[in-house]
């Protein structure tokens, strides 16, 4: 039995009729966006998710009532989710990349990230196990830049999925090598759950993305538009 998860891609926009379909305190978020960029990475995400979510529901786009609340600290920015209704989905937003991913029946997560010119190797300290930390010790120096975005992404997948983010350790996360099919290997702590699947999307070149799932069953993976 093979799990669905319907991926849709879209460019940043930042239109009128887009802006309408955001309830209040999405507009005021919007509102508090102080760069032009990052008021359409929001924005669009916003609407794909009220309009792909509004067309499996019946529902009118601009009534569905989405909720943040943080299963840790209650606050108010855990993963948006839709009650009441049996479809989970996970956004994400990196440089010209808006992605949306939306199952049935399982919590998915879902991360695009630009490959950019951070200190990777600094930051490999801070996100790889010490297992995956060798692998891409080892690879040529002209490899791992997409390496690490690579594990970057897939994890993020992983803990957006839980509804964790970045508040679980990316370390506690052991993961098969980036050339690999992507796979959990270990999971230690608090965050860890028995049954991950794992599946890279194709974002284009300069980006990483990856989607997860959290079943025992392998994914069908649909991506709109198809790459
Ligand atoms: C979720 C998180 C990993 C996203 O990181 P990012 O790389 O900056 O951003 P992305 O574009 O990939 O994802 C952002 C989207 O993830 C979703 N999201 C937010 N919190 C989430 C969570 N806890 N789990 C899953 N998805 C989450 C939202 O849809 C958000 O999009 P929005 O801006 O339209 O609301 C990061 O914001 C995070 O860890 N947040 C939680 C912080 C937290 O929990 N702190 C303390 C706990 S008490």
């Amino acid at each position: 039995m093979e799990t669905p998860i319907q991926v849709h891609w879209s460019a940043p926009a930042d239109e009128p009729h887009m802006r309408d379909l955001l309830p209040a305190a999405e507009r005021a978020r919007y509102d508090r966006f102080a760069r032009p960029e990052d008021k359409a990475r929001f924005v669009t995400g916003r609407f794909l998710a009220r309009t792909v979510l509004a067309a499996r529901t019946g529902l009118a786009p601009e009534s569905l009532a989405f909720t943040t609340e943080c299963p840790h600290c209650g606050a108010d920015h855990g993963k948006p989710r839709l009650p009441g209704h049996d479809v989970d989905f996970s956004l994400s937003h990196s440089g010209d990349r808006v992605v949306l991913a939306v199952a049935e029946g399982v919590q998915v997560g879902v991360d695009v990230e630009r490959e950019s010119d951070r200190d990777i190797d600094r930051l490999a300290e801070m996100v790889l196990a010490a297992p995956e930390r060798e692998t891409f010790a080892a690879l040529p120096p002209e490899r791992r830049r997409r390496a690490f975005h690579t594990y970057w992404s897939r994890k993020e997948a992983v803990l957006k999925a839980t509804g964790h983010g970045l508040a679980a350790p990316m370390t506690a996360l052991h993961l098969s090598a980036p050339g690999a099919d992507p796979e959990v290997l270990a999971w230690d702590g608090d965050a860890a759950v028995p049954s991950v699947r794992l599946a890279d999307l194709t974002p284009g070149p300069g980006y990483a993305a990856s989607l997860a799932a959290l079943t025992p069953h392998p994914l069908k993976v649909t991506e709109h538009p198809r790459p």
